[in-house]
């Protein structure tokens, strides 16, 4: 390789080794490399590392309570484990196997792995739930996969999780605040049912910290030894087999890392052996320019063929997905540009080389200004050591390290922070108060959440009507909001539609906000532009997406219609499941579904009643379109691609809010201040005595 690079003095082995109180077992594991690309998916499972650990698996599920499996990345746990318990009839008698994983697109791919294995239609003996989309038959699936998130929904009608038998709470590492929720509410479920099991598993972990958050106190110990399993939780580290893989800095901090990307994938694709390169990057955008930017580079300098470029993040359609995981053809070389999805939850077959640009998109979220961001932050060393092992599941490999090893030493974080300590806590105490823990700064959380973050959780939720001024939930409001699968200002949102007389629309406004983009990523912006101005509405993004929504139906969900107007037809097509759906869930809590026509007035004020937190005003003398925030008086700026972008209305509410080089607010819509007092006198109140007379 060039001289931009030099070799890290980091061990380059990409192992964990845990000390004490780890069980290791007997490691005469098989050198073969791996089953990739040739034998039968029999042969594949025998050879996977996790394999010879079967018996100890199924003894210590047999016997603990809890039992932790930490074992690297590729290593077989989320696949094999599931189907080794149903194999020794832990799904007999109707029960279920659940494993949870943090990430919808990593639920699907598991679930379809896994029931090709088994030689078995998806949705049948084994199935998959995530948010709006169920493919399970219930008393034929016996192994489910899911989100965290929908396990925690499934508790509101079953608090015991009574259909299953063992619950795989899979990627633990990753600190999830729906997986800190579930560890904490599973290990109350746990005293009431001694005949559960719970596996943690993990890529990387405090198996430590983790087993002692699963320790009861010791006074029960040893007690249950006859009538039941053990209590105290067992670790078992599965042993893998990663190869050698060699780490490279860059000598200069880069600027840009979506060029240094480009570049060091062809310097790769020109200087190295064959094999398959896997760049992470942060998010949609950055890894749809890289693409583009790496195609096009490659063609300029005639080195595109054999090459194969794929995007992987979540909301790719399924063919997408399904490229991203097929064999290589032989003679070429794949490139996956993907977010930290790669990182632990799917593992890819074939990659030699990594690709590090030293971020990902993390939320973040601050108490003191009540603003959570989604912003592109810096990894860990833990999530850098994960990246670089992807490299080396086959043979050798190498990773290529976009930030400096000065860098890597002495500035990067060891561990990252849990969601649950970066989060607005919103959604998260309505589920609680709606599972019945009142307590809920007492609870006995994995990581403890700020008090600060807490309080201005309680806030917002008493002034959207879902708590009472005893904290707990209201009814019908608050039992409504916490049955609808959405934030609870989106939820509000939806119920002040009901009175409002425009759910129709509402329902609709609520399913786009609930997927990335309905816009399609092209690098044609002026094209793209002018597209979106022909739906355009001067309420702003709300409204023009119930424009785009008409134009769809009008053309009989064309999807050459979509194509025309830059639109994104999976996302359209998406767009309509969720909003069936939603109109079932609001029928069954009896919202009256109603269209206001074409009064989008109301339709303004059903969005305020929501996201009355969320509201900005112009800066009375910015010339450059700078807002404050009414809550916090945080400097934010209309997001270019808001319809509202340079039009600068002096009120705004706004949807979420991304940060690069400023806070950029998106999914905008202009408001009358007034409604701020109605929809919340309390909360503005409280806040600021006079918001609007200022
Ligand atoms: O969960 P863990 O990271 O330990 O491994 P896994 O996801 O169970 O993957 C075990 C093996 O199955 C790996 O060798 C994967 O390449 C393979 N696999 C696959 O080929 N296709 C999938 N969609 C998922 C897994
Ligand atoms: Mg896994």
């Amino acid at each position: 390789m060039s001289q931009f690079w030099k070799p890290g003095a980091e061990k380059p082995r990409i192992l964990d080794d845990e000390e004490g109180g780890v069980l290791f077992l007997a490691s005469s594991l098989s050198s073969s490399s791996s089953g990739y690309g040739y034998g039968s998916i029999e042969k594949q499972r025998l050879r996977l590392p996790v394999y010879k650990y079967r018996t100890a698996i199924l003894y210590l599920v047999e016997t603990h309570a809890t039992t932790i499996i930490v074992g690297e990345t590729g290593s077989g746990k989320t696949t094999q484990i599931p189907q080794y318990l149903k194999e020794a009839g832990w799904a007999d008698g109707g029960r279920v196997i659940a494993c949870t994983q943090p990430r919808r697109l990593a639920v699907q791919a598991v679930a379809s792995r896994v029931a090709e294995e088994m030689g078995v239609k998806l949705g049948e003996e084994v199935g998959y739930t995530i948010r709006f989309e169920d493919l399970t038959n219930s008393g034929v699936t016996m192994i489910k996969f899911l989100t965290d998130g929908v396990l925690l929904r499934e508790m509101m009608d079953d608090p015991l999780l009574t259909k299953y038998s063992v619950i795989m709470v899979d990627e633990a590492h990753e600190r999830s605040i729906s997986t800190d929720i579930l560890l904490g509410l599973l290990k109350k479920i746990q005293r009431r049912r001694p005949e559960l099991r719970l596996i943690i598993s993990s890529a990387t972990i405090e198996a430590k910290s983790m087993s002692a958050f699963f320790q009861t106190s010791k006074r029960h110990q040893g007690l249950e030894a006859d009538d039941g399993p053990r209590k105290d939780p067992a670790i078992l580290s599965v042993e893998g087999r990663g190869f050698n893989v060699q780490i490279h800095y860059v000598e200069e901090p880069v600027a840009d890392y979506v060029r240094a990307a480009v570049s060091t994938v062809l310097s790769i694709h020109d200087q190295e052996p064959p094999g398959d390169i896997l760049v992470f990057l942060t998010g949609q955008d950055d890894i749809d320019a890289t693409v583009q930017l790496l195609t096009e580079e490659a063609q300029a300098n005639g080195k595109n063929k054999g090459l194969i470029v794929l995007p992987l993040y979540s909301g790719l359609s399924r063919a997408e997905q399904d490229l991203v995981f097929s064999p290589t053809p032989r003679g070429k070389r794949k490139i996956v540009i993907s977010t930290n999805i790669a990182e632990t939850s799917l593992t890819l077959e074939g990659i030699v080389y990594v690709v590090d640009c030293g971020f990902s998109k993390q939320r973040f979220y601050n108490p003191i200004s009540d603003v959570e961001n989604l912003v592109v932050a810096p990894i860990s060393k833990a999530s850098a050591r994960q990246r670089a092992g992807r490299a080396g599941r086959i043979r050798p490999g190498k990773c290529y390290r976009l930030y400096t090893e000065e860098y890597f030493v002495n500035e990067m974080p060891a561990q990252g922070i849990p969601e649950m300590q970066r989060s607005n806590l919103v959604s998260c105490v309505t589920q609680l108060k709606a599972l019945g823990i009142d307590n809920i700064l007492g609870f006995d959380w994995p990581a403890s959440p700020a008090p600060e973050a807490m309080i201005r959780a309680l806030e917002v939720l008493y002034s959207l009507g879902v708590l009472d001024d005893d904290a707990k939930l209201t009814s019908p409001v608050g039992f409504q909001v916490a049955e609808i699968p959405l934030d609870p200002m989106i939820a509000k949102m939806i119920l002040s539609s009901s009175q409002l007389g425009c759910s129709e629309e509402i329902i609709t406004i609520a399913a786009v906000l609930s997927i990335q983009s309905i816009w399609v990523s092209t690098k044609l912006q002026k094209e793209l532009d002018e597209a979106k101005l022909r739906f355009a509405a001067v309420e702003g993004d709300h409204v023009t997406f119930l424009n785009v929504y008409q134009g769809f139906l009008r053309s009989g969900k064309s999807s050459q219609w979509c194509h025309r107007n830059f639109v994104n037809y999976h996302a359209m097509k998406k767009v309509i499941e969720i909003r069936e759906q939603l109109r079932r869930i609001a029928l069954r809590i009896g919202i009256v579904l109603k269209s206001c026509e074409r009064d989008m007035l109301v339709v303004r004020k059903a969005v305020t009643a929501g996201f009355f937190a969320n509201a900005c005003n112009l800066e009375a003398y910015s010339h450059n379109g700078m807002y404050k925030t009414v809550r916090g008086s945080q400097e934010v700026y209309i997001h270019p691609s808001s319809v509202l972008f340079r039009v600068n209305p002096k009120w705004v509410i706004y949807h979420s809010l991304v940060s690069t080089d400023r806070q950029y607010i998106r999914n905008v819509m202009t408001m009358d201040p007034s409604w701020l007092t109605e929809a919340a006198p309390h909360f503005f109140q409280y806040q600021r005595p006079d918001p609007i007379g200022h």
